[in-house]
């Protein structure tokens, strides 16, 4: 297991589309296992594969609170196959925005289906903060970040406030 850089807005990677996983063979078991890692030690919630530079459609979660046992779930090619159409408003933050939250509106309940680490098909009925978790993050497979969903005044200003820091960084 290795710890990975998480990749920060705005860089370009995490606009890609992340390709499916055709098989599921010791890479894809090593890069889940350095997402478990890499997100554990954030510390964050959930994680795609392209926020450490993988265009591979692969998610790690864990939802436990602090004082419960870990619960790591893994979503290999996720798709979401219904939307609730009530929504559901929740604040989100994302590894690849440090220290920046909103609230974003979607659908409150989704069915998805994806493959475990077996390679076994599943479905899950997402609802709460699992529904929130992992729409947020099969957009990020797709090249879509949360502040997408806010108004175009909002996610300006934080792109802007993030390149700042970028060229910074750079200089
Ligand atoms: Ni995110």
């Amino acid at each position: 297991m290795a710890l990975r850089s998480i990749l920060v807005i705005p860089e370009k990677k995490l606009r890609l589309v992340s390709e499916p996983v055709a098989g599921i063979d010791a890479s894809v078991r090593a890069l889940v296992a350095d997402m478990f890692e890499t997100m554990y030690e954030a510390p964050g919630i959930g994680l795609a594969a392209i926020q450490v530079g993988e265009p591979r459609r692969v998610v790690t979660m864990d939802l436990a609170r602090k004082d419960e046992p870990r619960q790591p779930q893994v979503f290999i090619n996720p798709e979401i196959t219904w939307s609730s159409e009530t929504l559901n408003v929740h604040e989100e933050g994302c590894l690849s925005i440090p220290e920046y939250y909103e609230e974003v509106e979607r659908p409150a309940e989704v069915k998805v289906r994806y493959l475990d680490l077996e390679g076994q098909p599943l479905e899950v009925h997402a609802s709460g903060l699992l529904a929130t978790c992992i729409q947020h993050e099969i957009d990020h497979l797709n090249g879509v970040l949360f502040i997408d969903h806010l108004s175009k005044l909002k996610r300006d200003r934080v792109v802007k406030k993030y390149s700042k820091v970028a060229r910074r960084a750079a200089e």
